[in-house]
């Protein structure tokens, strides 16, 4: 089976990000490969199995389509150590529409943590979403995460009020909110973001 670790291996349809040992693939929804797929999906059934319930019991997908889900993946001999998801969708908040990017998904398999790797596939994801037209990125944590974020330049929003959920029926958030903001848009509604309730007209990613 071919390595892509620190040669990248032939024929993939990833794109090697970053310069270290050990280096994160890119890859498209639906390019993915299979193995790493299952692998990914079987750490987020055992981390986060409220989303692998009722009618998403067998569920075989990582990211839903519509969310645009572009993949990081770093492994070693097809062996996955981190992961992170980057999506996106269209947000109207206060009167105006923005690109909002995220992090899904966000792991380390345990035997590898505390050694960067997580820190690695975050900084090539957030690389990614910073050269995109994003104008700005949002997703949720939890609390004692923030400075594993803040390192790759993401900023906790201790008091933005995040409602969770479609509009008719949100609920409020609980984690803590981490954004960046990208584009001159994005950038000068910082305060807006800060101030006033965000209704992510969707189940939170
Ligand atoms: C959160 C998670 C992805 C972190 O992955 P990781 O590979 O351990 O992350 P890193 O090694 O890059 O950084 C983790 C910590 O180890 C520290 N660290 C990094 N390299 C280190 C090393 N060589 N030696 C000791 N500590 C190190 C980092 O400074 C960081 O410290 P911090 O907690 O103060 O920020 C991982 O713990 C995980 O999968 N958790 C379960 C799923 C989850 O909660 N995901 C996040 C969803 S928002």
């Amino acid at each position: 089976m071919p390595n892509i670790s620190t040669s990248g291996w032939a024929g993939h349809a990833g794109r090697r990000f970053g310069a270290s040992a050990v280096e994160v693939f890119t890859y498209a929804d639906g390019e993915l490969p299979a193995d790493l797929k299952c692998q990914v999906l079987s750490f987020l059934r055992v981390q986060w199995p409220e989303g692998f319930v009722e009618g998403n019991r067998l569920r075989n997908w990582i990211h839903r389509p519509e969310q645009h889900p572009t993949h990081f993946a770093l492994a070693e001999n097809r062996v996955l150590i981190s992961y992170a998801g980057v999506l996106w969708k269209e947000l109207e908040h206060a009167g105006a529409l923005y690109k909002v990017y995220g992090l899904s998904g966000v792991l380390t398999y345990p035997a590898f943590g505390r050694r960067g790797y997580g820190s690695q596939v975050v900084a090539a994801a957030t690389d990614y979403i910073r050269a995109s037209d994003a104008d700005v990125g949002l997703f949720t944590c939890s609390p004692h995460l923030k400075n594993f974020y803040a390192a790759n330049g993401w900023i906790a929003m201790d008091n933005a009020v995040l409602l969770a959920g479609p509009r008719s029926a949100s609920y409020p958030n609980e984690e803590l909110v981490m954004m960046a903001f990208f584009s001159e848009k994005g950038k000068r509604a910082r305060s807006a973001f800060a101030s006033m309730p965000i209704f992510f007209d969707d189940d939170l990613w």
